[in-house]
């Protein structure tokens, strides 16, 4: 069972140069040149419009690692300057792209270090795992260097229908040979505050053990994050005008009055979540264009900034997003 912590086929064909953020927004190449956005064309039928331009069903947008990060225009772009906005046809299209990143990272940092420390979310995301069940990467990873962690939980006994710990373990968990010592769920038979507390003991001899890196600001550096958005803009448990999203010193909290239900949860906070070598935001669906829209677009007019703007992790922002979810952008 689980652990006593119980307790890119893609090529770039050009690389455009273009002013300020977005490409549907601007005339396209003016001087000056502040950002680099690589559009990547991928072995896939007919084309559809992305923005003002015709690309293939499968496109990227990268914002180059950028030296220019002062002049972009919106605070949230300013931000998440290494962000890379990667759109595909659809879901099943998303979550075979997914697979891919996810199972290079895990190579790349077993590689490194002999260990591949994994962050998911509850809801949606766990279906959209589901291609690493499936050949060739349930055969290629190495799950036993594998370490997974919750970014958060709904505290509610680990067989409840409203576990994250159990929608992962039926949509993923069961069907991969991840040592279950290595699948850090929360105690369940504990408060809210005592499952948080407990969690963040477990991370903390995590890091002293050497398995989870430790970022220079002392957070604990998980090597990727796969973090769902809901339809207001949360991830993890941290919601829109909620007090948590202002958390500067806990690894984890709990929240008793979450929006979404059940009230009670624990989560990690922003500085923990931005503290990661690289962070998935997985998002499918027309449901979300809005949310979707707001969180990338210009942000300059607005005062109270999205769950979802904070997102700025020391590594690698990616964006993995449907059709539907880009449809507004
Ligand atoms: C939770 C989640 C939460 C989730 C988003 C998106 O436990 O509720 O971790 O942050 O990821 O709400 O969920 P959907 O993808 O199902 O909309």
């Amino acid at each position: 069972m689980d652990s006593d912590c119980d307790g890119r086929t893609g090529q770039s064909k050009f690389v455009l140069f273009h002013p300020t953020g977005f490409p549907n927004k601007f005339p396209l190449f003016p001087p000056p040149m502040v950002a680099a956005i690589t559009i990547s064309f991928r072995s896939l039928p007919s084309p559809y419009s992305f923005g003002i331009w015709e690309v293939s069903p499968v496109c990227s947008v990268g914002y180059r690692r950028s030296d220019h990060r002062a002049r972009f225009p919106s605070p949230a772009m300013a931000e998440s300057t290494k962000a890379k906005v990667e759109v595909f046809d659809s879901e099943e299209v998303l979550a075979e792209s997914l697979a891919k990143y996810t199972a290079n990272l895990s190579s790349n940092f077993i590689g490194e270090r002999g260990a591949f420390t994994i962050v998911v979310s509850g809801g949606s995301l766990i279906k959209s795992l589901r291609k690493l069940t499936e050949s060739p990467h349930v055969d290629s990873i190495h799950w036993s260097k594998w370490h997974v962690f919750w970014v958060d939980e709904r505290v509610v006994p680990k067989d409840h229908d409203d576990s994250n710990y159990k929608l992962a373990y039926e949509g993923f968990l069961s069907k991969v040979p991840i040592p279950p010592g290595n699948v850090y769920s929360i105690n369940d038979a504990l408060s809210a505050e005592g499952a948080a507390h407990d969690y963040l003991t477990c991370l903390k001899n995590l890091v002293k053990s050497g398995v989870l890196n430790i970022s220079e600001t002392r957070f604990p550096k998980f090597d990727l994050m796969l973090l769902g958005m809901g339809p207001d803009g949360h991830v993890a448990s941290l919601f829109p005008g909620h007090g948590l999203m202002n958390e500067k010193e806990k690894w984890v909290t709990f929240i008793k009055d979450s929006p979404k239900p059940p009230p009670e949860r624990i989560t990690f906070t922003f500085p923990v979540i931005n503290s990661s070598a690289s962070i998935a935001l997985v998002v499918a669906g027309a449901g979300k264009a809005h949310v979707v829209q707001a969180a990338l677009g210009d942000t300059s007019q607005v005062s109270e900034k999205l769950p979802v703007q904070i997102v700025s992790p020391e590594g690698e922002l990616t964006w993995f997003l449907d059709k539907g979810a880009a449809s507004k952008l």
